[in-house]
């Protein structure tokens, strides 16, 4: 069992959690994630770490109430427990120094790209980064991004915060702006499509960080495979960070519709 320690509300379904795990705290590096379950018999939930405090043995987790599981784990409080959490799992991101380095975060997807920023900054890298969502009350974790990097940007759907547009229309603004090494990005599988086919066309090499169906999250089960440049490849072993060029996005997209009519009816049977 682990305490929920600090519970902050970001947005109307977005929720900052930082949970107890000592031993998770020290280990964890940048890229890896932790499988959370409320219940025992709770729905394994993939969750990247977006920080961890190693004296206070805590890590931070940002949960999207997206389906019946994450609704659970959101509608818990500072002092209850999550019955586990698994990790550090999956490969670290790999870190050097690239040079200028393009971070693009959407959504919730800021949490797990933070810890990427931070990295990046202390190997001594220029930093750009792109921080997007719908509105402005989805935009989350500015301050901290833009403590580590050189230049953020914000972009809003509906132009309620920062420069209106998506994503790709901050990215471009910056690809024309200077020489960019490497780029990353972490958020919805149809914004890291998009954000992949624009550094494709600048030859830009993109990591993106997979956030797909996963059961055990140490290669046994299946449930997180894809095609990547062609071969399977189990997202919680090989990943969950690919080459973003490579990965088959359709596959991915149905992939992640397989639960979807499973889910809903769960849903409305919880809310009954
Ligand atoms: Fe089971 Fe990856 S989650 S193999």
């Amino acid at each position: 069992m682990n305490k929920i320690i600090r519970k902050e509300q970001f947005s109307e379904k977005v929720f900052l959690f930082e949970i107890e795990a000592p031993l998770i705290a020290k280990s964890r590096r940048a890229g890896n994630f932790v499988i959370v379950r409320v219940g025992h018999k709770g729905e394994r939930m993939p969750l990247t770490i977006a920080d961890a405090d190693i004296k206070r043995g805590t890590i931070t987790l940002v949960v999207q109430k997206v389906g019946l599981s994450s609704m659970k784990l959101c509608n818990l409080n500072e002092g209850d427990y999550v019955t586990d959490v698994v990790g550090p799992l999956g490969n670290a991101t790999h870190i050097e120094k690239f040079g200028t380095v393009l971070c693009a975060g959407g959504g919730v997807g800021v949490a797990p790209m933070l810890p990427i920023i931070k990295a990046l900054k202390e190997a001594g890298n220029r930093v750009l980064s792109v921080l997007a969502g719908r509105s402005k009350d989805l935009i989350i974790l500015e301050d901290e991004v833009r403590a580590n990097s050189d230049e953020t940007i914000i972009m809003t759907d509906d132009g309620s915060y920062g420069e209106k547009g998506v994503v790709t229309v901050g990215m471009e603004k910056l690809i024309k702006q200077e020489h960019i090494d490497k780029a990353f990005a972490i958020g919805p599988p149809i914004m890291m499509k998009f954000c992949c086919l624009l550094t494709q066309k600048y030859n830009i090499p993109t990591d993106v960080s997979l956030n797909t169906i996963m059961v055990d999250g140490t290669g046994m089960c299946g449930a997180c495979r894809l095609t990547i440049g062609g071969k399977t490849k189990f997202v919680c072993i090989d990943g969950p960070e690919f080459d973003g060029a490579l990965v088959d996005w359709d596959e991915m997209f149905k992939r992640m519709n397989t639960f979807k009519d499973v889910e809903k009816d769960e849903v409305e049977h919880l809310q009954d």
